[in-house]
């Protein structure tokens, strides 16, 4: 099993290009499915989770080709309207095929995702949305079966909470369905737009996606059209953070600042002094971070859930007590034993974490226990004074490409083993 091996301690200084945004392209992938003809996707992201996506769509007879990040997928009514359970279990985010199946084949069957390492993660806001639209929804032996003999009907739509996920799905479901479909308390990530993005150029109706009603006019047919994916806001926020820790100097090029701007303002409050211009951000960090005293996550545009764990890890070498809370994810805390490894004094009480940040870190042996998680560990090794070994690399591979080189290309010691 391979692992990474990081040397800390070094000054990160440089250049990066930020890559497609996993969380767009996947919801992208899948939407394809309600497309005639051909697509070219610009700026995908060379990640595990796309891997199985890509292969989602081939089980349902898709043809794609992948020539470095453009994928070129030929969509044409699926030979099967079951997403098969192998797969669906290799990916939690395949539940996003629901949507698409069930608008392109009036049927769609899923197994039903069980837990996975941020917890419990129930599929109810998307049963109950999916059912307005005239569909039935039956479980049985582990799977659902959802089918709407006389088509989708649009409807209006109240989520008692804005999931990402299930805003997608009824998006992709309503996009072909009869009718008006109105999402109120939609989620407003920019991957949702950029989604609506595609559709939209495709032949869809959908107006006011990143916004928290979002407007399906149900259309007869999608054809095929050529899309470039969003910037991944959450890589680009990993290596600011990576940067920030070891009081370096970082220009990213292909970020999209305002979709960073709750992270931008929370490392500027640590000390760094950030700057932006279209589609750059220029970030020079302090010797030593300060502690920031009440980090939240919270839906977009506040702090992401997904950027959590690497600020944590930054503020574990600030100067000060920070307190951090968790508000979207259960077990977002997991990697927080292994960043005791490292010499990090953090105490959890449900879903608040108080770091007394430390002078410096230690080089330990850890195992990425979630991407995320993951990612924030390997920020602690870039941190920790002498040699660290990072293994379960899988869940790494499933959001970030090429971490290995980027950061060596900014001066870090690493290596894979
Ligand atoms: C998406 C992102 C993920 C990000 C998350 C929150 C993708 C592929 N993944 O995940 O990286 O961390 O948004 O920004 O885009 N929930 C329910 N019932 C449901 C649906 C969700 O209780 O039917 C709960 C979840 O368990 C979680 C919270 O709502 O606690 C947020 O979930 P959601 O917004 O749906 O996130 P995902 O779409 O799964």
């Amino acid at each position: 099993m391979e692992e990474m091996r990081i040397v800390g301690g070094k000054r990160l200084s440089g250049t990066l290009k930020i890559g497609g945004a996993k969380n767009s392209v996947l919801p992208i992938l899948s939407a394809t499915v309600l497309l005639n003809g051909k697509s070219i996707l610009h700026n995908c992201p060379d990640l595990s989770d796309v891997t199985a996506a890509l292969g989602i769509l081939k089980s349902f007879g898709n043809k794609y080709d992948r020539l470095g990040s453009d994928i070129i997928i030929n969509s044409f009514v699926p030979v099967s309207c079951a997403v098969p359970d192998e797969l669906m279990r290799q990916m939690r985010s395949s539940v996003m095929f629901l949507g698409s199946v069930l608008g392109r084949c009036k049927r769609a069957v899923i197994s039903t995702p069980g837990g996975c390492e941020l917890g419990p993660r129930p599929i109810d806001i998307h049963i109950s949305a999916i059912s307005k639209l005239g569909v039935t929804v039956k479980e049985n032996k582990g799977f659902i079966e959802f089918s709407a003999e006389s088509g989708l009907k649009g409807a209006d739509i109240l989520l008692n909470f804005p999931s990402v996920g299930a805003t997608e799905n009824i998006i992709m479901a309503a996009v072909l369905a009869k009718g008006k479909t109105n999402i109120l308390n939609a989620a407003r990530e920019p991957e949702i737009k950029d989604l609506a993005d595609f559709l939209n150029k495709a032949g869809a109706k959908i107006t006011g996606a990143g916004t928290n009603t979002v407007i399906i006019e149900g259309v007869d047919e999608l054809s095929g059209v050529e899309h470039t994916v969003i910037p991944d806001r959450i890589e680009a926020a990993t290596y600011m953070t990576a940067v920030a820790v070891t009081g370096g100097v970082i220009s990213l090029n292909g970020v999209i600042p305002e979709h960073i701007s709750a992270v931008s303002s929370a490392l500027s409050r640590a000390g760094c002094i950030i700057n932006t211009g279209r589609d750059t951000l220029n970030l020079v960090a302090p010797e030593r971070l300060n502690s920031v005293k009440n980090i939240r996550t919270q839906v977009y545009p506040a702090f992401p859930t997904d950027a959590g764990p690497m600020f944590i890890t930054a503020m574990s070498v600030a100067e000060g007590v920070s307190v951090f809370s968790e508000n979207i994810f259960k077990n977002r805390f997991s990697f927080i034993d292994e960043m005791r490894r490292f010499g990090a004094d953090i105490i959890t009480r449900g879903n608040i974490a108080i770091i007394n940040g430390k002078n410096c870190l230690t080089a330990t042996d850890c195992k990425c226990t979630d991407l995320r998680g993951g990612a924030a560990l390997i920020i602690a090794a870039l941190k920790a004074e002498g040699e660290s070994k990072i293994g379960k690399l899988c869940h790494i591979k499933r959001g970030y490409q090429n971490i290995t080189d980027n950061l060596k290309s900014i001066g870090a010691d690493i290596s894979l083993l």
